[in-house]
């Protein structure tokens, strides 16, 4: 199969990350006798110095033009100063989930075996394995409300809204993933204070009685969904939630399996299309020692094979050849090692 990605390396820690997950998918082409054309643009701090614009229209008609993006990460304090609207995060980031339909935030949370003492959980609350993964809503809710301060400076509001359409399609994402795993839906609420969370719940137990009778499906209030996190991690599966109740349950979620440095994400919006990324930033404290944690970005390559190419036996390959890596004894620095950023892709790659 022939697959155009757009590659933005971004700032900081990103090129040489992705460098890695590069590595390691030319190992699965190799293998599996894929062609993937890897179409390399300036995004984030790195696009601003060279053409004024931390997202250039060439950069996002590339990624428009490719069958899926893969991103390292952008910003840093060289560019902390610049307005609002133009720096890295906001241009770069908000403007690509924006202009590529991206409404559907995808995180898994897996503890790694050889990793299990890096939880910051006990090990028999984290149990024999954990694998979350947390689809949040991303363009919608309170985050995309109007936000106003009164002319007085003494009141603000900021307005959560929904609608079911908004539901209803990060539904079909989230039973549809759980179809793949474990087949639980845990959608998470305040149905008993908020109304968007009513319309949420109604709408969810709508698209799963008309088309996901095969997955089940229980709802959690988001105060209890955080304590139960917690708790006993190992009761879920599939995490269904809004906006800003997926922004804060996933970096949860994300801080049971112990490093920053191994947590892959998917955006996607419908057809397929998605932006595939670590969930941490770029690092500008390491950048350029070439000691980086590269596993995240090499995840989210596996995660752009089985979502977006739909080649779910060339993912599996990168995630084994990861854990062979790990129980070989390949540790980066943030998981008590010191070998290099290439080192561990070498590790990876050598083992596809
Ligand atoms: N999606 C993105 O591009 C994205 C996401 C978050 C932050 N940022 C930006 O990144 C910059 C730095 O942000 P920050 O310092 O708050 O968060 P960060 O995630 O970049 O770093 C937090 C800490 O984790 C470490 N770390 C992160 N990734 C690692 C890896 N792969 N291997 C080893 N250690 C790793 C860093 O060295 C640092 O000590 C900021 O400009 C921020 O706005 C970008």
């Amino acid at each position: 199969m022939k697959k155009r990605i757009a590659v933005l390396a971004g700032d900081g820690i990103g090129p040489e990350i992705v460098a890695e997950a590069m590595k390691v998918l030319k190992a699965v082409a190799a293998k599996c006798g894929h062609e993937f054309i890897f179409d390399e643009r300036l995004a984030g701090g790195a696009a601003y110095d060279a053409t004024g614009d931390c997202l250039p229209q060439d950069t996002l008609s590339a990624c428009k033009k490719a069958d899926a993006v893969l991103l390292g990460a952008v910003g840093g304090p060289k560019w902390d100063g610049l307005p609002a609207q133009m720096r890295p995060e906001k241009r770069a980031l908000l403007t690509l989930r924006k202009e590529l339909g991206l409404f559907a935030n995808l995180r898994p949370a897996i503890v790694w075996e050889p990793l299990k003492k890096a939880s910051p959980l006990r090990g028999d609350i984290v149990g024999e394995r954990l694998d979350i993964l947390v689809v949040r809503e991303l363009t919608g809710g309170v985050y995309f409300g109007e936000h106003s301060i009164s002319a007085d400076g003494l009141s603000a509001k900021d307005v959560m809204a929904y609608s079911v359409r908004e539901i209803e399609r990060i539904s079909k994402v989230a039973f549809e993933a759980a179809r793949k795993r474990r087949g639980l839906v845990t959608s998470v609420d305040k149905a008993n204070v908020l109304a968007t969370s009513r319309l949420w719940r109604e709408t969810v137990e709508r698209v799963h009685r008309e088309s996901f009778g095969d997955v089940a499906l229980e709802h959690m209030y988001v105060d209890n969904a955080a304590m139960q996190l917690l708790r006993v991690p190992g009761r879920f599966d599939t995490i269904l939630t809004e906006n800003m109740f997926g922004d804060i349950l996933s970096d949860e979620a994300s801080q049971i399996t112990g490093s920053i440095g191994m947590l892959p994400s998917a955006s996607v919006g419908d057809g397929g299309f998605g932006m595939y990324e670590p969930i941490h930033g770029s690092a500008p404290d390491i950048a350029g020692e070439g000691i980086a944690n590269p596993l995240a970005t090499i995840l989210s390559a596996a995660m752009m094979l089985r979502m977006s190419f739909a080649m779910a036996s060339e993912a599996d390959m990168i995630e084994v050849a990861v854990g062979r890596a790990l129980k070989g004894g390949a540790r980066t620095a943030d998981i008590g090692g010191e070998i290099s950023t290439a080192a561990m892709g070498d590790a990876v790659a050598e083992s596809i």
